[in-house]
């Protein structure tokens, strides 16, 4: 069992980019944001307990995303690794993580924060597809425009303190990984298929 890490700051496009790599490499992907906003939707005792967090753009507590994540890995599907998008986010959960699977890549992301906040707050959701848009970068086609949500933490806001987060708890993982010989760095600051295409040439 081998795992894949897609890291970096938020809006920085693991989202986008965690298709491709699914079908490159045919492992399932791992969000823990979307598994929070599932719970949330749902109203589980986690995902209101996670709720004040996520609205607030701060991180939830390492041990409620390390429930998610064992119940997850125990899935079928999980078997052979899996693809992480936003796990892990620090190096507490960075530990435990490498306590239960292989991590064989982590590929970092990387964008600078003046580009970050345009792309938060331009984004959109199709809530049938899970697909992801942008009403600059990516615009949906027309006839679904009336279904797109946008994410109740994507305001300018939220974007500075999960941007702080960010910097404080999670950047400090790109040295834990560095020296473990397993880091990728990938300029995310380029046209998405031309980022797509970076992270391609990892892969083979
Ligand atoms: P999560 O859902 O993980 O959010 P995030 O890390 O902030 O990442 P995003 O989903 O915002 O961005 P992304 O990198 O996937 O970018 P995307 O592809 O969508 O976490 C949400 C919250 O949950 C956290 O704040 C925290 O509270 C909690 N949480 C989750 N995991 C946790 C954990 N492990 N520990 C503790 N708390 C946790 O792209 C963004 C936009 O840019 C889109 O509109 C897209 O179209 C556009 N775009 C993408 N690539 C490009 C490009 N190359 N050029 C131009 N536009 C682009």
């Amino acid at each position: 069992m081998s795992s894949i890490v897609l890291f970096g700051p938020p809006g920085a496009g693991k989202g986008t980019q965690a298709t491709a790599i699914m079908e490159k490499t045919g492992l399932p992907q791992v969000s823990t944001g979307d598994m929070l906003r599932a719970a949330l939707s749902k109203g589980t005792e986690l995902g209101l307990e996670a709720k004040e967090y996520m609205e607030a753009g701060k991180l939830v507590p390492d041990e409620l995303i390390l429930l998610l994540i064992e119940e997850r890995l125990k899935e079928k599907d999980a078997e052979k690794g899996v693809l992480f998008d936003g796990f892990p986010r620090t190096i507490p959960q960075a530990e435990s993580l490498a306590k239960i699977t292989q991590v064989s890549m982590v590929i970092s992301i990387e964008v600078p924060d003046e580009n970050i906040v345009e792309r938060i707050v331009g984004r959109r959701m199709d809530p049938e597809t899970g697909e992801i848009y942008h009403v600059k970068f990516k615009p949906a086609p027309s006839e679904i425009q009336d279904r797109l949500i946008q994410r109740k933490d994507d305001t300018e806001e939220t974007v500075r303190s999960r941007l702080n987060a960010y910097h404080t708890q999670t950047a400090p993982l790109a040295g834990f990984y560095e020296e473990l010989g397993i880091l990728r760095r990938i300029d995310g600051n380029q046209d998405i298929v031309d980022v797509t295409n970076s992270i391609i040439d990892l892969l083979v």
